[in-house]
């Protein structure tokens, strides 16, 4: 069964309004929205998506004036974030008030917010008298959606209706960012570089890496799962390793591969903004090809190269 999906934002408010869910876009990925402060609309994200109860949601609101009716206090490094970067792809993680639903937070004294760079979902926001709690669109585990089709492909059943904005500009998460004794601390790499922060605040901390209680479950190991085993290092070295009979082969630029092989290239010209645009849509390619594995190379490390080998590094993890 598919969603109904469209571009009206009075279809997508009357259902909110009524407690249902509706994929929004947003320029990172689409998210799955239902109305923060309400708990029971909150749970059916949690269901749709298969989404344990441990894993906060992040909240998306209109403005930073809307931000602080949510937030016991706004210190001053997070308001020259949100001033200078909202909206945009960076979370902010603040002391709630108890206005939001413990379950948004799974129980964390802190908040995610964010608002989000997107016309439409802009609009939806100002429209309506409260915020969204709104996850990306995808069951627990799996890869983001960055496009109508992909989040009716696996929620359609799930959901009221699905806003479509087109396909997600940035194409990667958001940065989540917070404070711990004062000291900024990074703990999903996303859609806004470490680089570009570090500028406007100084030094920051990245903990992007947790195992057992992660404070941001997104730091999960294995959590941006194609389906395909999935291989991470030099292409020609892993291709003479493993023996693939029909590989399929992600690599940063253009360039020669075997055959038979299903081949992608995350940017021909190696611009790392366009491979973050295009790094979901090709990890789910590969699910539909018929090839027995993945073979990937990181891209380089530097602006959003840092958050695209992060959700490579979560693909190729055999941990979970
Ligand atoms: O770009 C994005 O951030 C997208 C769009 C839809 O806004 N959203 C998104 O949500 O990626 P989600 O739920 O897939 O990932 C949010 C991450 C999770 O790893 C969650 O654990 C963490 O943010 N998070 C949310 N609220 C948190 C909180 N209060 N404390 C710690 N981590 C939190
Ligand atoms: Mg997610």
């Amino acid at each position: 069964m598919s969603a109904s999906i469209g571009q009206s934002i009075e279809e997508a408010k009357r259902h909110l309004l009524e407690g249902h869910l509706v994929a929004v876009p947003t320029e990172t990925v689409y998210g799955l929205a239902a109305n923060a402060l309400d708990g029971k609309a909150v749970a059916g994200i949690f269901e749709a998506k298969n989404r344990p109860q441990f894993d906060p949601l992040i909240v998306h609101v209109s403005s930073l004036e809307n931000a602080a009716e949510l937030l016991e206090e706004i210190p001053p490094a997070a308001s020259t974030l949100a001033k200078k970067f909202w909206p945009g792809p960076l979370t902010i993680l603040l002391p709630k008030r108890p206005v939001i639903p413990d379950l948004v937070t799974a129980g964390l004294g802190r908040v995610g917010l964010r608002n989000p760079d997107h016309p439409l979902t802009q609009q939806l926001l100002q429209a309506l008298p409260f915020p969204l709690a709104a996850p990306s669109a995808n069951p627990f585990g799996y890869v983001s959606p960055t496009t109508a089709q992909h989040v009716n492909d696996q929620l359609g059943s799930k959901i009221s209706y699905i806003l479509d904005g087109g396909s997600c500009r940035i194409g990667i998460e958001s940065t989540i960012i917070g404070w711990e004794n004062g000291d900024a601390v990074i703990y999903r790499l996303g859609g806004l570089s470490t680089e570009v922060i570090e500028e406007a605040i100084g030094p920051v901390r990245i903990q992007n890496h947790s195992s057992s209680r992660p404070e941001a479950p997104g730091q999960l190991l294995r959590h941006y799962a194609p389906k395909k085993k999935f291989f991470l290092g030099d292409i020609d070295t892993l291709l003479h390793s493993v023996k693939p009979k029909n590989p399929g082969i992600l690599s940063f630029q253009k360039r020669t591969v075997p055959s038979p092989s299903f081949h992608q290239a995350l940017s021909e010209r190696g611009d790392l903004q366009e491979a973050a645009k295009n790094l979901f849509t090709m990890l789910r390619e590969f699910d539909r090809h018929n090839i027995d594995c993945v073979i990937a190379e990181e891209v380089p490390n530097r602006g959003l190269g840092r958050a695209i080998n992060d959700r490579l590094r979560r693909a190729a993890s055999p941990e979970y």
